[in-house]
């Protein structure tokens, strides 16, 4: 029976093009298992978009005189076209400003406050002693009250990780003229977290296979649950939906609320313009159905509690009334089953900073490198389990010394000859048992490499493959089939059948961290059609007559499956040319000096 499985990938902020550390944290690692699913037969929905509420965009369109929306529009465009190039398989990758979005986020918010788990409170709000304005949390900076780190935003601490809000800050300061902020009185509405804290205790308590960081920092952060706000002082964003706040524009839903329902909303979307207006009940209405998530740490504590306490909120007591989407009766949704988040990744040593020039974007590394030779480096040394660093000389030194020395080596030796001595898959004689047996242990990858990735063990999983590889690199200098066709032309053709085959199961093995390079191994050897492709853009059009690009797919049309492919003896190849490319030591050099040359 195939499994539903939801990929729920961390949304985008649309304030600025993303760098490979993103991508590194959520993208890749969701894309990898993803591909995996699908290729195993598994319902796959992949969905995500661009986060374009809340303050940091607010900031980038006023520094820069545009319209929040024209900012999101922009970044909207330059994100999903890096997620495309990067081969990440979103079945919707959309944005949280479409109409749709902003009914499922309206009717979540609703549905709670009917059931009382949102709470109105008079609070102290920050606003700018020059302009007078709001002055969002994470551009007030002061001292941690927890650890006493003197850079802690109003929104959390990055030293110890706390969450605070601006008036728990000592010495607060405004990031923008350094100001002290005014703090006055104002309405806000709080998620009633406390409500959830014994349902979301046992909850978390039982997710035995979560990363054990994961569980444990949100174990952690329930002993001390508050109630926490979700609107905000700002014009930007989904507005309230009650009638006292309807023509109001200076209080809007926090972006954090809106951005988690996300997933539900892409799914809802996602279902609508495939003319199945029900399917998205199928990953969330289905108690069987397994919905993992992605994202860097620094998400984990909206994926674990927040989320779901909104989406046990929504349906507390089994039923969901009054939805503008005619959408969730009477079943609950699902909660998360695995938050998979990956640690940090920083550059050169240092964290990852636009303004410092310590960054690569993945647009401008596209440009000049392979997307699966980035792909690979953010799988077998990314920030997985612990913080890792990117540097240029282990770039190059993993793209040669491995990617290219033993995988793309291995198929060019066997492609190069088999196709000049042959030009089609020879005909094998008798097997040995060394070739008996080299062929079982790739062909065991498929179990072996699957179980990983199934336990979102991605590098583990990538290891295995490469090891695969090396053995049947192994093989062919044991067997040495270029000096035995001399003297036995036969034994020499089952030889490079045998290294032929492997690197035919390999190829699908390696599918999912290298998607291009795969695909086009599939064409040197002679088939057609995708393995695992292509991604798509379409337009969708919305009530309101605007329209929205989004990223997706025909996944269904994938010919690859998870097992030993056919390999059709006699089939002829097509001329090979080598998977992957072999770097210069001196691009170290030039882009340690690109990056120098941006901080001037
Ligand atoms: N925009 C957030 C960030 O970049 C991630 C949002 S994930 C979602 O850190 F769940 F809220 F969508
Ligand atoms: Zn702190």
């Amino acid at each position: 029976m195939p499994q539903h499985i939801l990929v729920a990938v961390a949304w985008p902020y649309a304030n600025g093009p993303r760098h490979i550390g993103h991508v590194a944290g959520f993208g890749v690692p969701a894309d990898i298992f993803a591909r995996y699913h699908r290729l195993a037969g598994n319902r796959v929905l992949m969905v995500s978009g661009t986060d374009e509420h809340g303050t940091p965009i607010t900031i980038v369109a006023e520094k820069e005189g545009l319209t929040p929306r024209e900012v999101a529009d922009r970044y909207n465009r330059i994100i999903a076209d890096d997620l495309h190039n990067l081969g990440l398989s979103y079945d919707l990758f959309t944005r949280t400003t479409t109409l749709n979005h902003y009914r499922v986020t309206q009717d979540v918010f609703k549905t709670l406050f009917d059931k009382g788990y949102i709470l109105r409170q008079e609070t102290l709000g920050a606003f700018s002693a020059t302009t007078g304005r709001t002055l969002p949390d994470r551009y007030i900076e002061g001292t941690c009250p927890i650890c006493g780190y003197t850079e802690a935003r109003g929104d959390q601490c990055d030293n110890c990780g706390s969450q605070l809000d601006p008036t728990d800050l000592i010495n607060p300061r405004s990031k923008i003229d350094g100001n002290p902020p005014v703090f006055k009185t104002t309405e806000h509405f709080f998620l009633d977290l406390p409500a959830f804290a014994d349902r979301l205790q046992q909850w978390i308590a039982k997710q035995e296979h979560w990363r054990p960081n994961v569980r444990s920092f949100s174990l952690n952060f329930i002993k001390d649950l508050k109630p926490r706000p979700i609107t905000r002082d700002l014009d930007w964003g989904v507005p309230i939906p009650l009638p006292e706040y309807e023509h109001r524009d200076d209080k809007r839903i926090y972006v954090w609320f809106d951005a988690v329902i996300g997933y539900l909303s892409a799914s809802i979307e996602w279902a609508q313009n495939r003319g199945t207006p029900d399917a998205w009940r199928d990953w969330w209405q289905n108690r069987y159905a397994r919905h993992f998530y992605f994202m860097g740490k620094d998400n984990i504590v909206f994926h674990t509690i927040i989320w779901p306490a909104q989406l046990m909120g929504v349906f507390s007591d089994g039923r969901y009334a009054g939805s503008a989407a005619g959408a969730f009766a009477e079943v609950p949704l699902q909660l998360p089953y695995n938050v998979v988040s990956s640690e940090f990744l920083t550059m050169e040593g240092k964290k990852f900073s636009s303004s410092r020039g310590v960054v690569i974007y993945v647009k401008d590394f596209l440009s000049r490198y392979d997307a699966d030779a980035l792909r690979y480096f953010l799988t077998i040394a990314g920030p997985e389990n612990q913080d890792t660093d990117f540097t240029w000389a282990e770039f190059v030194r993993r793209n040669n010394d491995e990617l290219v020395a033993t995988w793309g080596n291995l198929v060019n030796r066997t492609l190069t000859n088999v196709h000049r001595t042959f030009g089609a898959v020879p005909r094998p004689g008798a097997l040995q048992e060394g070739d008996q047996r080299l062929i079982d242990e790739v062909e065991g990858g498929f179990a072996g490499v699957g179980a990983l990735i199934e336990e979102v063990r991605f590098k583990a999983a990538l290891t295995e493959a490469m090891r695969l590889a090396a053995q049947v690199n192994t093989y062919l200098s044991e067997q040495e089939p270029w000096k035995v066709i001399k003297d036995d032309p036969e034994r020499a053709a089952t030889i490079w059948y045998v290294a032929l085959r492997c690197v035919n199961s390999l190829k699908i093995l390696f599918t999912p961290f290298l998607p291009f390079s795969s695909q086009r191994l599939h064409e040197y050897l002679g088939f057609d059609g995708y393995i695992a492709g292509p991604l798509e853009f379409k337009e969708y059009a919305e009530e309101d007559g605007r329209s929205h690009r989004v990223l997706t797919g025909n996944y269904g049309c994938w010919i690859g499956r998870w097992e030993p492919p056919r390999l059709p003896i006699g089939q002829t190849l097509r001329q090979p040319e080598p998977l992957f490319k072999k770097l210069d030591e001196k691009i170290i050099e030039e882009e340690l000096e690109r990056m120098r040359a941006a901080l001037q």
